[in-house]
């Protein structure tokens, strides 16, 4: 082992903890769960070792863990996504940070090869690397269990599932309703068009903007650029989701057609080429492409290069390609999640959902050592609904209440007309 953290410069540990404070004061329920775990301290002894983008929100779900015990160990899940300053704060609190904002390949699996070799008991991931790492090096001896944050990762699991080979149980955090109907789709609909806005401070009103995937993070997405004057496309590849796509108003078309008169295309598919150097050579003059899916592959980038005569980055978070017919197209944020990378992810609110569903999940696989199956599970039912019921109390919402007469009804088949 080389040390026990590696951040860009503990220095900037007191602009961190502002922020942190920042994102605490607007995530109630995780609140709640920390107060909770001081009590009991559930993770007493428990080693846990996180994939996670390293903002301030997940500052906030790694003190609640080390305040129910454990023992924290933090490696960035994209290499232009850590916030310096908040991997500084948490080597303050006690975590064993290993992400800075800027890492290479090499160094982005340096960091997780290090927080694998303390041989975890419970692993957090967001995308499935950590999870791959664990299972090609066989580093599963003392895992309890792991979860997942993210629809990519998560599909990448089942399929180790499917083919017999998963080594521990999971839990999806991505398919707790409380997870992916809010921050896949308001959090992402938000942050990526931040994201957008930082990087380019275009006016959105009047352009025509395509989306690809209409799944909860393309739809979040669509509707918020919608919401702003855009004339919004949508790309799909499944029927049902291309049919909701019109119903809600939507123009859907191939990215054959779509790629000749969009000014913004924004993927979040989960997939691979889905633009590619037979849609850039079509694009119009000055084209904006941005990625919010979770890897950089939506984009495909070699072709972007190989179809330019030349790039310069014009801006922080823009590189402008001077393609062979003339025509520039800008990619943002190097094709990485645009709103990861250009803004700060999702704003507190939205996480306070997600990181209560891993908290929960962290508490769940401990409480249940030994009696889950190596399967991809979701989160018990009724905790995701105590995480809703958590948050509409602390929005100070109230929801009515079944009856004893209607609880009867709704479990009884006879009464019709
Ligand atoms: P989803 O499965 O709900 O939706 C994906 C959609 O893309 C599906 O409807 C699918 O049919 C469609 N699709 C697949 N291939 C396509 C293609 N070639 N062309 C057009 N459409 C295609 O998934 P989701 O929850 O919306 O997540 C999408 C991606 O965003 C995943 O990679 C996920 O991990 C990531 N994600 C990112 C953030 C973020 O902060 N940026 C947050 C949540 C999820
Ligand atoms: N994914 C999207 N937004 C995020 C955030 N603010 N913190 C951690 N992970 C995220």
């Amino acid at each position: 082992m080389s040390g026990d953290f590696r951040v860009r410069d503990v220095s900037l540990a007191p602009k961190g903890r502002l922020q942190i404070e920042w994102a605490e004061s607007r995530m109630p329920v995780l609140r709640l769960i920390s107060d909770e775990f001081i009590r009991s301290k559930p993770l007493s002894g428990i080693k846990i070792s996180a994939v996670l983008h390293v903002t301030k929100e997940t500052a906030v779900l790694v003190k609640t863990l080390i305040a129910g015990g454990a023992d924290v160990w933090l490696a960035g899940s994209n290499p232009l996504s850590t916030q310096d300053e908040v991997a500084a704060a948490l080597v303050d609190e006690g975590a064993h940070v290993f992400a800075w904002r800027g890492e290479s390949r090499d160094e982005y699996y340096w960091c997780i090869e290090r927080i694998s070799e303390v041989m975890p008991n419970i692993i957090i991931d967001d995308g499935g690397d950590l999870h791959a790492y664990i299972h090609a090096k066989e580093l599963f001896k003392e895992l309890i269990g792991g979860t997942e944050e993210t629809t990519t990762g998560v599909q990448r699991l089942r399929i180790l599932e499917k083919e017999g080979r998963l080594k521990y149980p999971v839990i999806a955090v991505n398919d707790s309703y409380t997870k992916y109907l809010f921050d896949n789709r308001y959090g992402t609909g938000q942050s990526t068009i931040d994201g957008l806005l930082r990087a380019t401070n275009i006016l959105v009103a009047g352009k025509v903007a395509v989306v690809a995937g209409y799944g909860w993070v393309g739809r979040g997405i669509a509707t918020r650029l919608r919401g702003m004057g855009a004339r919004v496309i949508i790309t799909e590849v499944d029927p049902i989701k291309a049919l909701e796509a019109v119903m809600d108003g939507f123009d859907v078309m191939p990215m054959s057609k779509a790629c000749e008169v969009g000014d913004i295309f924004i993927t979040a598919t989960g997939n691979i080429n889905v633009i590619r150097a037979e849609h850039m050579i079509k694009m119009k003059d000055g084209a904006l492409l941005a990625n919010s899916g979770h890897f950089n592959v939506e984009i495909n980038i070699d072709d972007l290069e190989s179809l330019a005569t030349s790039k310069r980055r014009v801006r922080e978070h823009v590189t402008e390609y001077l393609l062979r017919n003339g025509k520039r197209v800008y990619l943002l944020a190097e094709g990485r999640l645009l709103n990861l990378v250009a803004a700060e992810g999702h704003p507190s609110e939205v996480m306070d959902l997600s990181f209560s569903n891993q908290a929960y999940a962290v508490k769940y696989l401990v409480e249940n050592k030994g009696k889950l199956r190596n399967a991809v599970y979701k989160l018990p039912d009724e905790l995701d609904r105590a995480i809703a019921r958590l948050k509409l109390r602390s929005m100070g919402i109230e929801i009515d209440e079944l009856s004893e007469e209607q609880i009867k009804y709704l479990s009884s088949w006879e009464l019709g007309t």
